[in-house]
């Protein structure tokens, strides 16, 4: 069967972690990160979802190996059990080493994991009573095997755990277990800690009753700037006989550096902008078509899962860049002084609103702001700008 895909497929990925050597600008966090990774020290990577964390880590990994360390990406996104995390473990040891490194881990393993010798090939040993104080076991030796590489080959292991802040669904106890094993590796390991949610990351590591307080650096991951953003579609086009033109400008503006939002608007553009020409403002009101129609269901549902002292801060928010506590925009959104604050903390807490400092308040997704904008703030309140004077609002 003829492949259907359209050739040649897009430039611009946007629904998965770039290939590292896609990887636009954020090279001094990498060498940040290669840096404190060399010198033993942790870090706890944080920026929200999409914003390019789990591309410039697998960089990091790639780089890190070049200079001789091990390396090893754990991803603990979704993970609900102490077994679920000793086997993104184990996966992540058996299959992203190699040589005698791996061989010597598979062998460890081996012990840790009794395998049934009758039955399905593989399946696991059933211990019932003893299950979930095995369960500890097998993952706080896991969590010692950098001491065992350190100890074969001398070389460090740079470990990264992806959307670390999933370990808390797993029990009370699992910070703990990951803190009594890393803090003791100074020369054996280097660790990443990366998520996508401020709350329970400022949780796990920057509250003093727990095991994690002030254990981990924090490096921030800022948009990316609008010159890589630029040259990088610019250079993709020009490769596949197309060009951006008049459209990239709009783009960029419409994206303020959100990696991931700048790579689909890309995308997007890209596919409407017929070979051998350049896209021009028709092509650009294309693409925005596009996106709606794609993202519509997404932010559908994500409006209806907000209280209404969040939904009502976001439509503030999306609306103007006046103060969300100026008197005219808390009556305008139907919201108190305390209702304000409350909706502002838990957009914060999701990760959904920025404070970039100076009291600014900023919606992370500008593709979201421009649907709240479109879909919500005309439907409920009408056409109109928060500093037109004859502006009324009515409560959503
Ligand atoms: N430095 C980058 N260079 C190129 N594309 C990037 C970069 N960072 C993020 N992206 C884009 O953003 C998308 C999401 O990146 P990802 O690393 O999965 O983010 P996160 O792990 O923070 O959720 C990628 O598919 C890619 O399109
Ligand atoms: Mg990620």
């Amino acid at each position: 069967m003829a492949d259907p895909r359209p050739w040649p497929p897009t430039p611009f990925l946007y629904d998965r972690p770039v290939p590292p050597e896609e990887l636009i600008d954020r090279q001094s966090e990498l060498a940040k990160l290669l840096e404190l990774a060399d010198a033993g020290q942790s870090v706890r990577v944080s920026a929200p979802r999409r914003y390019g964390k789990t591309t410039l880590l697998r960089k990091t990994l790639v780089e890190a190996d070049r200079l001789g360390m091990a390396s090893v990406y754990v991803d603990l996104d979704r993970v609900v059990s102490l077994e679920g995390i000793s086997d993104r473990v184990e996966a992540a040891y058996r299959n992203q080493l190699q040589g005698p490194i791996r061989r010597s881990i598979v062998n460890v393993l081996r012990t840790l994991r009794p395998r049934a010798s009758a039955g399905a090939a593989g399946a696991r040993v059933e211990i019932a009573p003893s299950a979930d104080a095995d369960a500890r076991r097998t993952l706080e030796r896991m969590l010692d095997l950098p001491v065992d590489i350190h100890r074969k080959t001398g070389r460090r292991t740079l470990v990264v755990f992806d959307e670390f802040q999933h370990v808390l669904r797993v029990g009370a106890e699992v910070e703990g277990i990951f803190r009594s094993h890393v803090q003791h590796q100074a020369a054996e390991a280097s660790y990443v800690f990366a998520g996508s949610h401020p709350g329970l990351l400022a949780t796990i590591f920057g509250d003093r009753e727990r095991p994690f307080f002030g254990q981990a650096r924090p490096l921030d991951l800022a948009p990316l700037p609008d010159d890589a953003l630029a040259d990088y579609i610019d250079s993709r086009f020009a490769q596949t006989g197309k060009e951006a033109g008049v459209a990239l400008e709009a783009l960029l503006d419409l994206a303020r550096g959100h990696p991931q939002r700048a790579m689909l608007l890309a995308h997007h553009l890209w596919e409407q902008t017929p070979p051998g020409t350049s896209a021009d403002f028709d092509t650009w009101a294309g693409v925005l078509e596009a996106v709606d129609r794609e993202l519509h269901e997404s932010f559908d549902r994500m409006w209806d899962r907000l209280r209404v002292n969040e939904s009502r801060v976001l439509a503030a928010l999306c609306a103007s860049d006046a103060s969300l506590f100026n008197q005219r925009t808390l009556a305008q959104f139907g919201l108190s002084k305390s209702g304000a604050e409350q909706g502002r903390d838990k957009l914060i807490e999701f990760g959904d609103v920025l404070e970039p400092g100076g009291g600014r308040l900023l919606v992370v997704d500008p593709l979201l702001e421009r649907w709240v904008r479109t879909y919500h703030i005309r439907t409920y309140y009408g056409e109109f700008t928060l500093g037109d004077s004859g502006a009324r609002a009515e409560t959503p």
